[in-house]
């Protein structure tokens, strides 16, 4: 089973962004333990890990896979992409939105996500264990519609 996990803008920073925010632990490090937690859940999880700054590239990669899954931090253009959104809900990919922080609770243009809506479902405001929570969840989903 693959799934694809992409991380949007800024978020090759990590470990040295706002690490009160976001957390000490830079995304090679966070990419680590999740495919180290995906072997918890099943030896047959593949993942593939995309970072890009730029929502084109996040467009096209969303088109062109053939994963099963989508995990996606779209960063800042959560809040801004009908792109992204509209390219989840082209492809018919079943995706899970993921935040490090808990954009309901800091300012309010953070509190609108255009991604949201094509997603199974959220997970924010766990650091890196966002990802893992979301990978529990999507791969419940996945197996039970197998
Ligand atoms: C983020 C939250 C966004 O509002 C912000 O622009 C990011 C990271 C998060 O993971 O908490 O870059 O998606």
């Amino acid at each position: 089973m693959k799934i694809l996990v992409i991380n949007g803008p800024n978020l090759n920073l990590l470990g040295k962004r706002e690490p009160e925010i976001y957390g000490n632990t830079d995304l090679e490090k966070i990419n680590n333990e999740l495919i180290e937690y995906a072997k918890t859940l099943n030896n047959e999880i593949e993942i593939e890990f995309f970072q890009s700054n730029h929502e084109g590239d996040i467009v096209d990669k969303i088109q062109t896979t053939d994963a099963k899954g989508l995990i996606i931090n779209p960063a800042a253009y959560t809040h801004t992409s009908v792109a992204i959104s509209d390219a989840i809900k082209g492809v018919k990919i079943k995706a899970v939105e993921v935040h490090l922080s808990n954009v309901s609770a800091r300012e309010e243009f953070r509190k609108i996500s255009y991604v949201s809506g094509v997603c199974l479902g959220t997970v924010a405001g766990f650091k890196q264990n966002s990802y893992k929570m979301a990978l529990f969840g999507l791969y419940n989903e996945l197996k039970n519609n197998e």
